[in-house]
């Protein structure tokens, strides 16, 4: 812990001399002396904003014969002692962070806290063992053995694969990475199709991936447990974050097929349901992501008034409090409880009359 917190403070003093000299791409591009020229951190030596899906995975996977990526996290010979894998840093959590850094406030983590805010609901990292709703049958709490944090604990290789092996579908995602990026990359975000303690392979990203920790709240009409209906590969044609049905445009009550990402009209289920929704059901997704305002059920989303409800995402990084949603950092950190889309009765009246 220690470590981090020393960088932390290096960091926010190379943080205000940067915003002077250079432009800032993305939080320590300059800042660690061992990694300076964008090939270190990006494995190809010129980079392009907004470019392909293989582009935007950086020194994880496109591995070929003239590319130089393992070196961008492997030290051969001057590794850290007591760490593992001949990574530079001691912890994996501090290897990721030397590129991946949020102390600064650019990042899935840390972003809340750099911009005056608590996190409500986290992912932690280096921190539990503890899945909520894990056990398959009675829906409680589960200890499990991880492999990415610190003592067992859940870490970045739990969800994530440093290789690009084994990895998901990709689907567009909401984040900006840095202020000139537009929302809605396409890519698998390195997203294991087994996340630790799976018993399950997830081809997509949906209910099965979340489900395949928290064992306990994808179970509908068991003995022990009963959890809000969620669509999972057991429903025929079921959906996941890159297939709901999302509302055609503004101010309707009809649907099509498409991406939950870089828009609001897919959390919004018109009431009575139509066609394509059919016998659906929710994907975990539809309830927890990053807090935002994305309307009601029945007339669908309104494009004027306060607060706005369509997506509108002008910068990177929450720092536009106007953006809706202002922060991309589910599932890593949220401002809203259990990493909730919106909280209280705001959530069931997104899709139910009661
Ligand atoms: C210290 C490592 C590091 C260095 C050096 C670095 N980058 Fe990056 N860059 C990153 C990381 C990490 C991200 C993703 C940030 C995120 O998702 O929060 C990124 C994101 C980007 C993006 C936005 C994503 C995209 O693909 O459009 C661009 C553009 C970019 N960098 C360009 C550059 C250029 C040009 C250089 C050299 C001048 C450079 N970077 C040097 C680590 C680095
Ligand atoms: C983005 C950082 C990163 C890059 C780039 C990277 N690795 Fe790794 N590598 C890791 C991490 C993290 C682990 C897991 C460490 C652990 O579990 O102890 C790992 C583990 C390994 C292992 C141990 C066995 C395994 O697969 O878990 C080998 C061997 C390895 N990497 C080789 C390579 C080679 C060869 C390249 C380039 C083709 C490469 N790595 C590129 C981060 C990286
Ligand atoms: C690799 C296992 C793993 C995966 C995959 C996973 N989770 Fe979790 N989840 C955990 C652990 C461990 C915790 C406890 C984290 C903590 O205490 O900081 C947790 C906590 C949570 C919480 C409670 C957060 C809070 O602070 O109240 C929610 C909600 C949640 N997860 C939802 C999801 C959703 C939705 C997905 C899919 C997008 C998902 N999880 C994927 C392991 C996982
Ligand atoms: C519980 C699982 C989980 C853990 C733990 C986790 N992530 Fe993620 N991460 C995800 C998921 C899911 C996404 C995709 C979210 C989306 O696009 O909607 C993601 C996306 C990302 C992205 C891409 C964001 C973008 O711009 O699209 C980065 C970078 C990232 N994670 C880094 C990390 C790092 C570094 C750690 C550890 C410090 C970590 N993650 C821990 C699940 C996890
Ligand atoms: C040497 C720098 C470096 C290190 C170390 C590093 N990354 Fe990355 N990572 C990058 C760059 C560069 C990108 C691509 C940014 C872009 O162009 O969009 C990236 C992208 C990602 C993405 C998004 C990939 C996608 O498909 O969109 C995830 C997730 C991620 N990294 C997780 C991790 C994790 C977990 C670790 C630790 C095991 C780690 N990174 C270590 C530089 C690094
Ligand atoms: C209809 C909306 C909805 C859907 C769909 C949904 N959740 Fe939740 N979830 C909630 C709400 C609301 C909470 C807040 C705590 C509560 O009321 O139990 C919550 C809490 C949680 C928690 C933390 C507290 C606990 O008791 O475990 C986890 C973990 C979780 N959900 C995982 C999931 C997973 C995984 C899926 C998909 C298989 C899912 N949820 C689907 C609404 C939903
Ligand atoms: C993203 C849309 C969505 C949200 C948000 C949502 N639901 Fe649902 N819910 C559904 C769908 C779809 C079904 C399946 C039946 C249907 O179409 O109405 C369902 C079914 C139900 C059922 C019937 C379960 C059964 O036994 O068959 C109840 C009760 C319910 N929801 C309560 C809630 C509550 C309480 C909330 C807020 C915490 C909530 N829902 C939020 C979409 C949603």
């Amino acid at each position: 812990m220690h470590l981090r917190l020393r960088g932390a403070f290096i960091l926010i003093a190379f943080a205000g001399a940067m915003s002077l000299a250079v432009p800032a791409y993305a939080y320590n591009e300059t800042g660690d002396p061992r990694y300076t020229a964008c090939v270190d951190c990006h494995g190809v030596a010129s980079v392009s904003v907004n470019g392909t899906d293989t582009e935007r995975q950086g020194p994880h996977g496109g591995y070929i014969a003239t590319s130089r990526k393992c070196k961008a996290c492997h030290y051969v010979h001057s590794a850290a002692g007591g760490g593992r894998s001949l990574l530079p840093e001691v912890t994996i959590t501090e290897a990721c962070e030397i590129c991946h850094d949020g102390t600064g406030g650019s990042g899935v983590y840390g972003v809340l806290i750099a911009r005056g805010l608590t996190p409500a609901a986290l992912h932690r990292v280096d921190t539990t063992r503890a899945v909520p709703g894990g056990d398959p049958v009675t829906g409680g709490t589960t200890q499990t053995v991880f492999v990415g944090g610190v003592g067992g604990t859940l870490g970045c290789i739990d969800c994530h694969s440093p290789h690009n092996a084994s990895t998901v579908a990709s689907f567009t995602g909401d984040r900006r990475r840095i202020a000139t990026d537009t929302a809605g990359v396409v890519s698998n975000r390195l997203l294991k199709r087994r996340p630790t303690s799976s018993d399950v392979t997830a081809s997509v990203y949906g209910s099965n991936w979340c489900g395949a920790c928290h064992k306990g709240r994808i179970k509908f009409g068991s003995a022990g447990v009963v959890n809000h209906p969620s669509d999972t590969t057991a429903t025929p044609g079921y959906f996941h974050y890159a297939a709901v049905q999302v509302l055609t445009t503004v101010g309707v009550s009809t649907t099509t097929s498409g991406t939950l990402g870089a828009n609001n009209f897919g959390y919004v289920l018109p009431d009575p349901r139509t066609v394509g929704q059919g016998a659906h059901r929710p994907i975990c997704q539809q309830c927890h992501e990053d807090a935002r305002n994305v309307g009601d059920k029945v007339f669908g989303q309104i494009s004027s008034g306060t607060p706005t409800e369509t997506f509108v995402v002008t910068t990177n990084d929450g720092k536009q409090p106007g953006d809706n949603p202002r922060f991309q950092t589910f599932p890593h950190e949220s401002p809203n409880s259990a990493l909730l889309v919106e909280t209280d009765d705001d959530l069931c009246t997104n899709c139910h009359t009661p």
